[in-house]
């Protein structure tokens, strides 16, 4: 079981995430909990202000320190142990499938979701353990970073996939072999004069394992010639 609490500005963004597929499922059989908290709730002066220009001038707003930290104190206050406390950042630690594997086994994640320019710096030092980046881009706002993360996050928590090891053996997984997983087929074995390659309905296993091998070999190293640098291949 995990719990995801999500601190946002668009709580009803999440609402497509909850309510469909595999987290959809999770929560359904309580695997995943995932509750999110109006950060603007948390706001005290009149106008609800949940940011402000920044100090020594420049382009956009900063989400003000005071209704982020208000709003994670809520949050704390009623969890018997401090959550993991994750802020989503282009300037963060690329997601990665170990990094999900590894959340997977907290408790209860809070992931924060920046807007504007992003958020006050004291916020982070105070209270982020991790800063997480989904890559190399920005997004106008956390809220798609973070489905992003509590859908990989999920799928490695038991119960949560039909079959934890496709999880495992997904490209990138932890027991994948460190290579891209190569083409895959369903009925029909033909479609549009494309034929399924004769050895997967060959019936012959070592040779479709082979096959498959060698595939994601070739699949790698014309993709991604970078994972193919890593020692322990
Ligand atoms: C427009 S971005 C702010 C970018 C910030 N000015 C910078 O240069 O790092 C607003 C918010 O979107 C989220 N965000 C944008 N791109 C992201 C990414 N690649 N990974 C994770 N979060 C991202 C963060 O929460 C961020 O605070």
């Amino acid at each position: 079981m995990i719990d995801f609490r999500v601190l946002t500005l668009f709580p009803e963004m999440f609402e497509a995430a909850l309510g469909s597929s595999i987290i959809a499922r999770g929560i359904k059989d309580r695997l995943i909990s995932l509750e999110c908290t109006q950060i603007r709730d948390f706001a005290t002066d009149k106008h609800h202000s949940v940011d402000d220009s920044p100090y020594g001038g420049g382009p956009g707003m900063v989400m003000k320190v005071e209704p982020l930290a208000s709003a994670l104190d809520s949050i704390t206050a009623v969890l018997e142990q401090p959550p993991r406390v994750i802020l989503m950042s282009p300037q963060g630690t690329r997601l990665t499938n170990d990094l999900a594997q590894e959340l997977a086994l907290e408790q209860t994640l809070v992931i924060v979701c920046g807007h504007y320019e992003g958020v006050d710096e004291r916020f982070i030092e105070l209270f982020v353990d991790d800063e997480v980046s989904i890559g190399d881009f920005v997004v106008t706002g956390g809220e798609l970073p973070a489905m992003v993360l509590v859908d990989a996050v999920s799928r490695f928590v038991p119960g949560v996939l039909g079959d934890l090891n496709s999880a495992h053996r997904d490209t990138f997984g932890p027991e994948s072999d460190g290579l891209l997983q190569g083409p895959i087929y369903t009925r029909p074995s033909e479609f549009r004069g494309l034929s399924v390659p004769d050895v997967l309905t060959s019936g012959d296993h070592k040779a479709v394992e082979k096959w498959r091998q060698d595939i994601s070999l070739n699949r790698t190293r014309e993709r991604r010639p970078d994972l193919l640098d890593n020692e322990s291949l």
